[in-house]
């Protein structure tokens, strides 16, 4: 359940997110800090060091589209598990992505924001946005078995 301030925050924190350049730093991130995660992306080239992930433009495009993904659970957030039921679907059984993986892929995002917008994502802003998280996080680990 969403409170008319959080529905508030969780939009205005969304419209300032530049998808284009969030995305990729956050997938980036990722495979940097986890490197295990390296494993699900074996077609997407040299990931061998930070610098060569931070250049590669497959790593790059996919970020753009895991975060654009989101604007789904934005524009509905009274339905986001419904959502997101096909594509936990996909990652559970096609992908065969541990979905331990989705918290450790939005803690990066909320540290890629937080580090983008300085101040402006102040205590209060982070909780909600972090609520928001948990609760695709949560959606995109429904389907699995
Ligand atoms: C593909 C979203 C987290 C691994 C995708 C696609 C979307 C997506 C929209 C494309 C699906 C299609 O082609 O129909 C998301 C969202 C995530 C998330 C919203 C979390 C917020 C992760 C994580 C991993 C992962 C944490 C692994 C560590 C993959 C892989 C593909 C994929 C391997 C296929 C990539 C390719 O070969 O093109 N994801 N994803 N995803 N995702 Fe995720």
């Amino acid at each position: 359940e969403w409170s008319d301030s959080e529905r508030k925050t969780i939009a205005s924190v969304w419209g300032k997110i530049k998808v284009d350049k969030i995305g990729p730093q956050t997938l980036a991130r990722v495979l940097i800090v986890y490197p295990w995660t390296q494993r699900y992306f074996g077609s997407f080239g040299n990931l061998s060091s930070a610098s060569a992930v931070l250049a590669n433009l497959k790593v790059a495009n996919h970020g753009k589209t895991v975060l654009n993904a989101l604007d789904k659970a934005v524009k509905n957030l009274d339905g986001i598990k419904a959502t997101y039921s096909e594509l936990s679907q996909l990652h559970c059984n096609t992908l065969n992505v541990d979905p331990d993986n989705f918290r450790l892929l939005a803690d990066c995002l909320t540290i890629v924001v937080a580090t983008s917008f300085r101040s402006e994502f102040n205590p209060a802003v982070q909780a909600t946005w972090q609520k928001f998280l948990s609760v695709v996080v949560a959606a995109l680990s429904s389907r699995y078995h």
